[in-house]
């Protein structure tokens, strides 16, 4: 029994350690398309072929019996086509407008993601069903995934350029709530709470995936090793952060 996690780059590791939080019994492997990477920059029809070529493969290679898409930018655009090329479980990671409405007492909430998952159908319809009586201020930040790939290879946050990326005339005062949407982002937890002077709820998928990972895997007598994947090129930051992360292989394909 294995899990394969996917995403665009290191992203996968919020959700990752969810998981292993709750089931540390579980062995997750991880796939990064850092080749690719950001998927917030690309078409939907661009993101969608390119995930039908290079899953099915890596689903094989490790012989995943549950595959966890742990990107909103693919989630939100691809699931209903991955389920349909794939004969195992397919959990995918999508804006928590769910959780967030439950919490917002001011019911202003910021969805903060990349552009294509702001922009994305499946982002209206989780609104339209979860939140229509709240007021939504949409933010797309595709340089944030950047931010958080540099800070995981051992770069530092520029707090100017967050600035720039999220000004203060862009954050409605009333929110009381913001959504992590995209994967990347519950990596720069830290640096955005400081940033933020208003006090605000930060909700993500994490913790949710990860139950509904439990509850479609039986409990493991032993733990087997966990693989990296990336179709990139990582630097030495990277790796000792993996090797932390306890992956006993990385592999550039
Ligand atoms: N981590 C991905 C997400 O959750 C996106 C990263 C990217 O743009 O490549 O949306």
């Amino acid at each position: 029994m294995s899990v394969l996690i996917f995403d665009s780059g290191l992203g996968g590791l919020s959700i990752r350690r969810e998981i292993q939080m709750l089931r540390p019994d579980l062995s997750v492997h991880q796939f990064a398309d850092h080749a690719w990477l950001p998927y917030g920059a690309k078409s939907a029809n661009d993101i969608c072929s390119r995930l039908l070529a290079i899953i099915p493969a890596m689903v094989k290679r490790v012989n995943a019996s549950l595959l966890v898409v742990a990107c909103n930018t693919a989630s939100t655009h691809t699931l209903p086509q991955l389920r349909a090329a794939l004969s195992i479980p397919v959990v995918g990671v999508v804006p928590a407008i769910k959780p967030a409405a439950r919490i917002s007492k001011s019911r202003e909430i910021i969805v903060l993601a990349t552009e294509r998952t702001i922009a994305s159908p499946y982002l209206d319809e989780l609104i339209q069903q979860y939140a229509s009586d709240c007021t939504i201020t949409r933010i797309g930040a595709n340089r944030l995934v950047e931010m958080a790939e540099s800070k995981l290879s051992g770069g530092a946050v520029d707090t100017t350029e967050l600035r720039k990326l999220l000004p203060s005339a862009s954050i409605p005062p009333s929110a009381d709530t913001i959504v992590l949407a995209c994967t990347h982002f519950p990596l720069l937890k830290e640096e955005l709470e400081a940033y933020f002077s208003q006090q605000l709820d930060f909700v993500d998928s994490g913790n949710a995936i990860a139950r509904r990972v439990s509850d479609l895997t039986p409990i493991q007598e032993k733990v087997e090793p966990a693989e990296f994947f990336t179709t990139g090129t990582l630097n030495q930051a990277t790796i000792a952060l993996l090797k932390s992360e306890l992956f006993t292989r990385i592999t550039t394909l």
